[in-house]
């Protein structure tokens, strides 16, 4: 570990989708930095292995089943969250639905679902989390995963570019709002992450897997550790100048055309 190891000591951290992938990541290196964290997402199964994981390497996590798709259960994990451990200094809106599908066989509740997941989740996650947040005494911090694709367009994923696209949009306009309670708001858009659900579903089981790592500036896909670093960064007091911001943690894909 690069950072010092009580960077993040008296925060903290909810973390939707935190039971699994890259929000797991994000989980266990905010615990390892001294962070309390709180798991959100829908099934109890992954969220009891996310914990008891966490527990065999010393580190404590609660974890509160909820679907982010409603308010009044993100509300209520939230008030939990805070009559459980203090406060909410952190929020990290890493949830998300994906599949691939051409537009034009995409269901209007395909659709929906998605953009329900991505955008109408984190946008329930900030303005439940806005009273706490405003009241944290290391400033509030929210941090929600995009994609550059979501900038770019995404054939065959309208949905998810479009409620990223969404995410980056409401994200600029509460770094604004919010800036004067002290709450920093910031996206992190990975690339293509190994070991992950998305890479797995979106290009290995499509056959683009050697096509999508020859698009990355660097020729390799990311690590989940080098995303969670980023995340570190952008809630600690490195960054407290640091709002409205995207970070872009890709290995140079998004500048790089590759023709098939
Ligand atoms: P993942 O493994 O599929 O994780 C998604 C998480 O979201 C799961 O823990 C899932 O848990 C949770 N979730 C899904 N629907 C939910 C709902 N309705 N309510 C609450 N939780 C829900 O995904 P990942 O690949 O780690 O991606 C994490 C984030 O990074 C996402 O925002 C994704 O768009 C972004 N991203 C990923 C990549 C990549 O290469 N993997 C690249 C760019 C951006 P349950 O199923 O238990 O609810
Ligand atoms: N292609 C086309 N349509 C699809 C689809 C696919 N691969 N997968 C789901 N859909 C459609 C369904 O047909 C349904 O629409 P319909 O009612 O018109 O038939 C709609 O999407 C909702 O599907 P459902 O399975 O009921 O949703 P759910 O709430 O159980 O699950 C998903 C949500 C679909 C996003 C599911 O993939 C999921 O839980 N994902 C979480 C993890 C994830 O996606 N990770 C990847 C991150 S990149």
């Amino acid at each position: 570990m690069m950072f010092a190891p009580d960077l993040l000591k008296g925060r903290v951290a909810l973390i939707t989708g935190g039971a699994g992938g890259i929000g797991f990541e994000i989980s266990k290196t905010y615990a390892r930095l001294g962070a309390q964290v709180v798991l959100a997402s829908r099934s109890q199964e992954r969220l009891d292995g996310a914990v008891a994981e966490m527990a065999a390497e010393g580190l404590t996590a609660i974890a509160f089943k909820t679907d982010v798709r409603n308010y009044d259960e993100v509300e209520a994990t939230i008030e939990r969250t805070v009559e459980q451990l203090g406060s909410l200094d952190i929020l990290v809106n890493n949830a998300a639905g994906n599949f691939s599908c051409p537009t034009a066989e995409l269901s209007p509740n395909g659709w929906r679902t998605v953009v329900d997941i991505d955008l109408n989740g984190t946008f329930y996650g900030c303005r439940a989390g806005y009273k706490h947040l405003k009241n944290s005494a290391h400033g509030g911090c929210i941090i929600s995963i995009v994609t550059m694709l979501g900038l770019s367009g995404w054939p065959a994923a309208a949905h998810a570019a479009a409620a990223k696209a969404g995410i980056i949009s409401l994200s600029r306009t509460l770094a604004v709002e919010w800036g004067g309670d002290n709450i920093r708001v910031n996206t992190i858009s990975p690339g293509p992450i190994a070991d992950t659900l998305g890479v797995q579903r979106l290009y290995q089981e499509t056959g683009r897997e050697e096509l999508e790592r020859k698009k990355t500036a660097l020729g390799r896909f990311g690590r989940k550790s080098e995303i969670a670093n980023a995340a570190v960064y952008l809630a600690s007091d490195l960054a407290t100048y640091v709002t409205g911001e995207n970070m872009v943690v890709d290995g140079g894909r998004w500048l790089k055309y590759v023709s098939a």
